[in-house]
């Protein structure tokens, strides 16, 4: 089982570029599997869930070549090219891949099967199997839950209101609109990650938004494309809150996505006192990127605006980890789906933090956390890679040695976290790889 261990006292220095965002390569995959030609994708991250996704479209006959140092070649297959994959398609951790992928298989000609790992088997996929029943797909899955039997069925659009703010039901939802007989749109409760929107559209299919409302109409087409993907802000948010907290730090972190449905960390970090500025602000590939230096600052515990939550939804263990080291109390409300991610977010980092002697009130919606010294002792992260990296960061301040349990997950989203670390000052060991 692979652990760290991380050594106190140190501060991050230094400059690199982020490995690419995980939500915009899954989508670049899946967007240039569907479409006709070539798509040359570049900066694409190649963690576990990324690849799970390209095995899956390998699995239905899309040929591709790479990934090789980020970069990607989709031959399309075009919108009904996809070949019966005849085995079951294993998403293994990836809640992204499991439920985008519904939505594509839904409508086709042939039947399939998602499968994943434990956790991917214990996440609610309920969540996408009303709405895609209800435009006719027939999926057999019991209690709500993976693996997923897809019978591909014709589909008729939807107008669907998401009971939660999730932009995994809602890319499922576009994604099955593709197949689906006249409009498809989806109503959102709060503004979530509009990267499938974006991508649509980048690659010729026409999808309108008023408001809160997507939608989109079977018949287009989807036409290759080269496209670059920016570097992941929930990777560099372990960055931004270890030279938060560690005196002495000044880290740059290059070519950051900062669509606004992403940057929440840098919203709550800000109002917690964090010193961050934005710098060389362009557009890649139809995504906003940035270079982000952050200096160490010290924090001041808030109660986190809950119209926030969504727009940092990935970062809350990181932002339990800036609230431990705050002066103060942060509140976090109204972040109950962080109880479905990778693992219970909000049960796993409280008892975390309470391992390394922090008062930690636990709420169904969120936690009440007390600033206070960090001490150092043993994390079970229950194998959640983003629980892992936020208490490495920990480490950079607490009293003794942190020793971080099941961190294998870590390469879902992104593997070179260790040796990034590194060399940028973090005295991370990693033992038993
Ligand atoms: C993602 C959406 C979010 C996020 C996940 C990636 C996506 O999930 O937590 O890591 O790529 O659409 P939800 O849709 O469940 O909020």
């Amino acid at each position: 089982m692979t652990q760290y261990l991380v050594h106190p006292g140190s501060q991050l220095k230094g400059r690199f570029p982020v490995p690419g965002d995980k939500s915009i390569s899954h989508r670049a995959v899946i967007l240039g599997a569907l479409a006709e030609g070539v798509t040359e994708v570049e900066g694409l991250l190649e963690g576990a869930d990324v690849l799970a996704t390209i095995a899956a479209f390998r699995t239905m006959g899309v040929e591709m070549q790479g990934p090789d140092h980020g970069r990607l070649r989709i031959q399309g297959v075009g919108l009904y090219g996809l070949r019966a994959p005849g085995v079951p398609l294993d998403c293994g951790n990836s809640g992204t891949a499991m439920r985008l992928l519904a939505g594509v298989l839904a409508g086709q000609t042939f039947p399939s099967t998602l499968i994943g790992d434990a956790s991917l088997r214990q996440r609610p996929m309920g969540r996408v199997l009303r709405p895609l029943t209800a435009m006719g797909a027939e999926i057999a899955a019991q209690d709500d839950k993976a693996p997923l039997q897809i019978h591909g069925r014709p589909l008729h659009g939807i107008d669907y209101t998401l009971p939660m703010a999730s932009a995994q039901v809602k890319s499922a939802i576009l994604l099955a609109g593709l197949y689906a007989e006249g409009q498809t749109c989806v109503t959102e409760p709060a503004p979530t990650r509009d990267h499938s929107e974006r991508m649509l559209r980048g690659f010729g299919y026409p999808v309108e938004r008023q408001g809160a409302r997507a939608c989109l109409r079977q018949g287009g087409h989807l036409h290759g494309q080269s496209l670059q993907v920016p570097g992941d802000i929930s990777s560099a948010a372990f960055f931004l809150l270890g030279a938060t907290i560690a005196p002495g730090s000044d880290l740059t972190l290059e070519g950051v996505g900062i669509n606004p449905t992403r940057t929440g960390i840098i919203e709550i970090l800000t109002r917690m006192g964090a010193r961050i500025d934005l710098t060389a602000l362009r557009v890649v590939g139809g995504e906003p990127v940035a270079d982000i230096r952050v200096r160490y600052a010290p924090l001041q515990g808030i109660a986190i605006p809950p119209h926030l939550v969504p727009l940092a939804i990935d970062e809350f263990p990181a932002l339990f980890i800036a609230a431990a080291c705050a002066k103060g109390q942060t509140v976090v409300t109204g972040a109950e789906e962080l109880r479905v991610k990778e693992s219970d977010r909000i049960a796993v980092m409280a008892s975390g933090l309470r391992a390394v002697g922090v008062t930690v009130e636990e709420r169904a919606d969120g936690a009440i956390i007390n600033g206070s010294p960090l001490l150092g002792g043993r994390i079970n992260s229950h194998g959640d890679h983003r629980i892992a990296m936020a208490f490495a960061m920990a480490a950079l301040v607490a009293q003794g040695d942190i020793e971080i349990l099941d961190c294998a997950n870590v390469v879902t989203s992104f593997p070179s976290f260790p040796a990034l670390a590194r060399q940028v000052g973090l005295l991370l060991e990693v033992v038993g790889a």
